[in-house]
């Protein structure tokens, strides 16, 4: 079977046992505090195992891409050395929301794996939870009687908590889990050791490919279990794992999801794969590094230098590392995989192949400016090797700096360093990143208690569409303490607050109980709660309260989230429909828009854009919100941000126009264009490669701004005493300015022309040396230099002290004859730091040419005399 059809099967399979299939979320999480990225099929499910939301359907299958990379589950550093882990893989799952339980969850695992995907039977092998005394959990033996129906006791094993009890992260749902294994050793082997002695033993080919969780219990902050209100199944299978034991291959590489890719890396870099385990070990990683990087961009996080932006990039960096050590590629390469991962996988993940242009730029864009980093950091480290000698050892600062600053891993150092016949000081090294580990770990404290629950439910009404006050209960509240602060994070039954998210900011506002008043600063989302973040409580949180939204500051923030519509339509219309958001940011003071385009606008066409934005304002369109449109019709209706959705969310169709825009959107919006007033574009720039930035204001904020530049104007024109014509009034003040500059600059010259003189006549020639010690007064440091060095052209064995007075600051120049320098060893940088201490300044140079600035011009005449008194002591 090839892997196209592997997935197929699973889908079959689970739609004949009642399932609907389902689209996968998206691999970047929103609304997540506790997680970045997809690590699990569950994920998206979280909260129908909670109990918060209710599913659609009991039964639900899916193909869910992940991403382990951080957190809780992460196998970065497995990933190319062994052949079985991943960091983005696709997870098959079924799902029985409070529907069928152990039995069926086993008994098809099994008819799927023997009867349909025609596993050998005698290889596969079961695991089941053993029980853990300190947590009060006991053996699944529910799980262990199933079995004993389908295998030989012999070939189910019992496992510990790390292995046979699944927890998505410290916190969420949780229960014992019971795994399948396969054995893909050959017969002899096999002879030799039996399968169950390798099973969980980190063996490439006895591995785990399936995982049936049974879902129990809520795991609190505070450690403890708690069951959940009814019991879940979560299944996740690897799909690579899968297709390698199907395909007859003893490593997912091996097969033909990995293969096409591995093809191309080996042409682009001319090492064949299966050669050598160096260069194969590189090959893997960015076989499977560059499905990470492509799926994540696709999902909208472009590589970044905070959170979830930051570990892509260093996942690509790592691919780039990789290229560089071990197949000697100097030039950005990643990107041109995109588009064979892109045939590949197009049918299951259309967001890859319509986003590929996109996707290509901005990983070549991100591989060029590491490499740039990567030469520099090359450069550093050649300097390095310049100032150290053989058997040297390179100081852990410096290595770690390598490490920080340019990105280069211990192992390249040290590779550089060997070379070169230099030790590395990797205890200091260690020293060093454990130092600033600790130091983002203390930054990034903080101490969130559990949640105290006022009311039993977790029901939350939304009513802020449409109202800025309600009456309220509190559900739970809890206290967080962070560095520098500590707040009240609290939910309400029910409550116009909107929460952050689409790029529209939380509100603000308080929570009012008889005359005591609570400021909300902030409103945030985590998963389906809103979250109002409060300095204090309200006296009483048992009882009722007001909530009550800032309406000028939410009114101002819609106006904003209306015009980005319109703005984002205007931009399809005059660049073209490859404009996509990729980032925005609505709040009472400005809209910020991030789309895909790979060039500076032009000012013709933000005028243009503008000009559209503006008329639509004006023809007063009236808004039409649909919520809970299935996203079929939405996409019917030709709405634009269709993927980053996920399944079972209601889809909020905001329509101004149907011809001119649709956009699904949670966010709050004017009633009719025509509040928003005017908008004016302030700033276009860039922000990533192929990814552009528009700032804008709107409604009294673009009133102010125009005011504000008539009120500029109008001043202007007060100080060039009212003209009739500005422009011209201030093209000849320029024209004057210029001619005006150029005197000044005749008259300086003749100024210096004329001290040059008077200077002459005050050489006085003592021996064979001619000194010249004296105050003037000049227009600008340059002819002081520039009067110095005329001298020193003119007069052969001279010793120069000039104490400037230059436009009321003290200069002193020191010029001496190169011969007279030799003769008496002297230093005109070192004279004039001692004349300078006169000044209050300090200066230096060359031997024959030194100058000084200083503060106090009343010095002057000091470091006149000091010159004469120097000048016979040392002439
Ligand atoms: N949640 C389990 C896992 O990720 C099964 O889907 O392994």
């Amino acid at each position: 079977m090839k892997s196209t059809e592997i997935r197929r099967e699973f889908f079959e399979f689970f739609k004949e046992k009642g399932h609907q299939i389902v689209p996968s979320a998206p691999i970047v999480v929103k609304n997540d505090p506790t997680l970045m990225f997809t690590n699990a099929g569950m994920n998206q499910f979280k909260d129908y195992f909670l109990g918060n939301k209710d599913a659609q359907n009991p039964r639900v299958a899916d193909t869910q891409k992940c991403l382990r990379v951080s957190g809780k589950h992460n196998d970065l550093e497995e990933v190319g050395i062994d052949t079985y882990h991943h960091t983005m893989f696709e997870m098959l799952g079924n799902w029985s929301f409070g529907d069928y339980f152990k039995k069926e969850a086993i008994e098809w695992a099994w008819e799927l794996l023997t009867t349909r995907y025609k596993l050998p039977a005698e290889r596969l092998y079961a695991t089941i939870f053993e029980g853990d005394p300190k947590e009060n959990l006991t053996q699944d033996t529910d799980a262990l009687e199933l079995w004993k129906n389908i295998l030989p006791e012999d070939r189910i094993l019992l496992g510990n908590k790390k292995d046979n009890f699944w927890e998505m992260g410290d916190i969420g749902p949780c229960g014992p889990c019971s795994e399948l294994h396969i054995d893909l050793r050959s017969e002899a082997e096999i002879a030799k050791v039996p399968g169950r002695d390798l099973v969980n033993q980190d063996h490439p080919q006895v591995i785990e490919i399936w995982n049936l969780v049974f879902m129990q219990f809520n795991r609190l902050a505070n450690g403890t279990l708690e069951p959940l209100p009814s019991t879940h199944v979560d299944t996740g299978m690897g799909f690579e794992r899968l297709a390698m034991a199907i395909q007859g291959k003893t490593s997912n590489y091996d097969t033909d999801v990995f293969q096409p890719i591995i093809q191309e890396i080996s042409a682009i870099s001319g090492f064949a794969y299966g050669k050598d385990e160096k260069t194969d070990i590189a090959i893997r990683v960015i076989a499977d590094h560059i499905r990470a990087i492509t799926f994540t961009i696709a999902d909208g996080q472009l590589p970044s230098n905070n959170k979830a932006g930051y570990v892509i990039r260093r996942i690509l960096r790592r691919a780039v590392r990789y290229g560089y050590n071990f197949l000697n590629i100097k030039e950005p390469f990643l990107y041109k995989l995109v588009s064979i991962l892109s045939e590949q996988m197009g049918e299951t993940f259309p967001e890859v192949p319509s986003q590929l242009d996109f996707i290509a730029r901005v990983v070549k864009e991100e591989e060029a400016s590491f490499l740039r980093t990567l030469d520099n950091g090359l450069r550093r480290m050649d300097q390095i090797v310049a100032d150290s000698k053989e058997g040297d050892s390179m100081d852990g600062k410096i290595v770690f700096e390598l490490y920080d600053t340019y990105g280069f891993p211990l192992d390249l150092t040290e590779l550089i360093a060997r070379e070169n016949k230099l030790n590395v000081d990797t205890k200091g090294f260690e020293k060093e990143l454990a130092a600033q580990k600790d130091r983002s770990r203390q930054a990034a404290a903080v101490d969130k208690g559990d949640w105290t629950q006022v009311r039993d439910t977790e029901d939350v009404v939304f009513t802020g569409y449409t109202s800025y006050e309600e009456k309220s209960q509190i559900i739970k509240y809890r206290q967080v303490k962070e560095k520098k602060k500590e707040f009240f994070q609290i939910v309400l039954n029910k409550t116009p607050f909107y929460a952050e998210s689409g790029g529209q900011v939380g509100d603000t506002g308080y929570l009012i109980s008889g005359d005591s008043k609570v400021r909300v600063f902030d409103t945030k989302k985590e998963n389906d709660l809103i979250i109002h973040y409060t300095d204090k409580l309200p006296a009483n949180p048992e009882g009722t309260v007001t909530a009550r939204v800032d309406a000028d500051r939410r009114q101002l923030t819609k106006c904003n989230h209306s015009a980005t519509h319109l703005l984002h339509a205007a931009l399809r219309e005059v660049l073209g429909d490859h404009v996509q958001q990729k980032g925005s940011l609505v709040n009472d003071k400005i809209l910020r828009f991030d789309f895909s385009h790979f060039s500076k606008m032009t000012e013709e066409e933000i005028k243009e854009v503008e000009q559209i934005v503006n008329r639509k304002i004006r023809e007063n369109i009236q808004a039409d919100i649909q919520d809970g449109v299935p996203i079929e019709e939405a996409k019917a209706k030709g709405a634009m941000a269709l993927f980053g959705e996920k399944y079972g969310d209601s889809v909020r169709v905001v329509t101004f126009d149907p011809q001119y825009s649709v956009e699904l959107c949670g966010g709050t919006h004017v009633d009719s264009t025509g509040k928003i007033g005017m908008l004016k574009i302030v700033s276009e720039s860039s922000v990533a490669s192929g990814v552009r930035r528009i700032e804008a204001i709107t409604s009294e904020k673009a009133e102010e701004y125009v005011n504000d530049q008539l009120n500029l104007m109008a001043e202007l024109k007060e100080l060039l005493r009212n003209p009739k014509d500005m422009k011209q009034a201030l093209l000849d003040l320029l024209e004057e300015k210029n001619k005006l500059s150029k005197e000044i600059e005749a008259l300086h010259k003749e100024q210096a022309a004329g001290a040059k003189d008077q200077l002459k006549a005050k050489v006085a020639a003592i021996g064979d040396v001619n000194i010249l010690i004296a105050e003037v007064a000049l227009p600008d440091a340059n002819a002081l230099k520039q009067l110095a060095f005329e001298f020193r052209n003119e007069f052969n064995r001279l010793f120069m002290v000039l104490a400037a007075d230059i436009n009321g600051k003290p200069q002193i120049a020191v010029m001496i004859s190169d011969e007279l320098v030799a003769e008496k060893s002297l230093h005109a940088g070192n004279i004039v730091k001692d004349l300078a201490k006169n000044i209050q300044g300090g200066g230096g140079g060359q031997p024959f040419f030194a100058t000084a600035g200083g503060k106090n011009l009343a010095g002057i005449p000091a470091a006149v005399e000091q010159a004469q008194v120097l000048a016979k002591e040392k002439l």
